[in-house]
């Protein structure tokens, strides 16, 4: 039984990453470059901007990862790249990149979805427990995926419209919030009462499937309105209230689901997972289901990362799935 060791490499969107992580486990090493503060005055990730800093730092990020893990090129076993979805121009970096170091070393080369690697960052938490449902958040996802078993990925909800934290980073920006918003509302909504009645959007019975535009627009609106009335809204008392209802629907839908699939364990992914408003209410709901394990990943591990690729990279290499060198970037790739 020889050790497994893996290089990830993630630029996806707007974070430069490379890990080595040793047998799906154990991370020998997780660098992340982010670019955050050179979208920031734009108020959004600029695709072109994002794939010029990618070319800057991925040979940089990538040597810093192999040297803080102490493994060389020689004894990888496989090397790990996100394939899609992404920014077309971000991922094509992260992909040439492991193209180039597979030919380089004669290793096997591995695509991998993004959503893929969110919910396998869980692994480096918890053994992972089938059948289980994964709630995966972030700027460009909301989606409820059940798996059955290792690579076996159902989507049974997404959004129609706006991802969570899409909707969070445009109503953190019409309160005047720095970009990117979620964290801030996070912080503003536990300073805040959920005072102000704002819509929650079911959708038809028993579907899984979310939408945050209808809320967003609510939110919008109501800071009009108050503006033309010459009105205050307390910042705070939106933030409270706007987070509610983003959680509410989130918490409920995802326990219904839990409840409908028989599931044994409950996974929390993606950048929205960082919210506290919503670890709270979700530990809080998974009371009605005392059997089923709830893994929320810590925080450096619940946005973009390269470890998390190299972990769903390794369950992919030991099921003897392999990529060849045409593999090419899919911006819009199925899980
Ligand atoms: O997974 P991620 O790093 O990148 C994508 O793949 O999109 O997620 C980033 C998103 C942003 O929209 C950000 O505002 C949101 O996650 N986010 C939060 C919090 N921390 C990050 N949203 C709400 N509350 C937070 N504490
Ligand atoms: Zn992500």
């Amino acid at each position: 039984n020889e050790d497994v060791y893996v290089l990830g490499i993630e630029t996806s969107c707007d974070e430069t990453a490379a890990a080595v992580v040793k047998n799906g486990r154990e991370v020998l090493s997780n660098v992340v470059a982010s670019q955050m503060e050179s979208h920031r005055r734009f108020g959004g990730v600029v695709p072109e901007i994002a794939s010029r800093h990618h070319v800057e730092q991925i040979t940089l990020v990538i040597e810093e990862a192999m040297q803080q893990a102490g493994v060389s090129f020689a004894s990888l076993d496989a090397v790990a790249v996100t394939a899609g979805p992404g920014l077309v121009g971000a991922l094509l970096v992260g992909v040439n990149a492991a193209k180039a170091l597979a030919f380089a070393h004669g290793l096997p080369l591995i695509g991998v979805h993004h959503i893929a690697g969110h919910i396998y960052a869980n692994q480096l938490v918890a053994e992972m427990k089938f059948p289980l449902l994964a709630l995966v958040v972030s700027g460009g996802h909301t989606e409820l995926v059940f798996m059955k078993e290792h690579g076996n990925f159902a989507v049974i909800g997404e959004t129609r419209d706006d991802a969570a934290g899409e909707a969070y980073d445009k109503v953190a920006r019409a309160l005047g919030l720095p970009y990117p918003g979620g964290p801030h509302i996070d912080r503003l909504a536990h300073e805040g009462e959920p005072v102000i009645d704002l819509p929650r959007a079911w959708l038809e019975e028993g579907s899984y499937d979310f939408s945050f535009s209808g809320l967003k627009s609510a939110v919008l609106n109501a800071l009009h309105n108050a503006k033309q009335r010459g009105e205050e809204i307390d910042p705070r008392q939106m933030a409270a209230s706007f987070q509610a209802s983003v959680v509410d629907v989130l918490v409920t839908k995802t326990v219904q689901a839990a409840k409908e699939y028989r599931v044994r364990q409950v996974l929390l992914a993606g950048g929205v997972a960082a919210n506290r408003g919503l670890r709270a209410a979700l530990q809080d709901k998974m009371k009605e289901l005392p059997d089923v394990e709830l893994v929320i990943p810590p925080l450096s591990l619940c946005t973009d990362n390269a470890a998390m690729i190299a972990v769903a990279g390794t369950v992919l290499y030991q099921q003897g799935k392999r990529a060849d060198l045409a593999l090419n970037a899919n911006p819009s790739l199925p899980l």
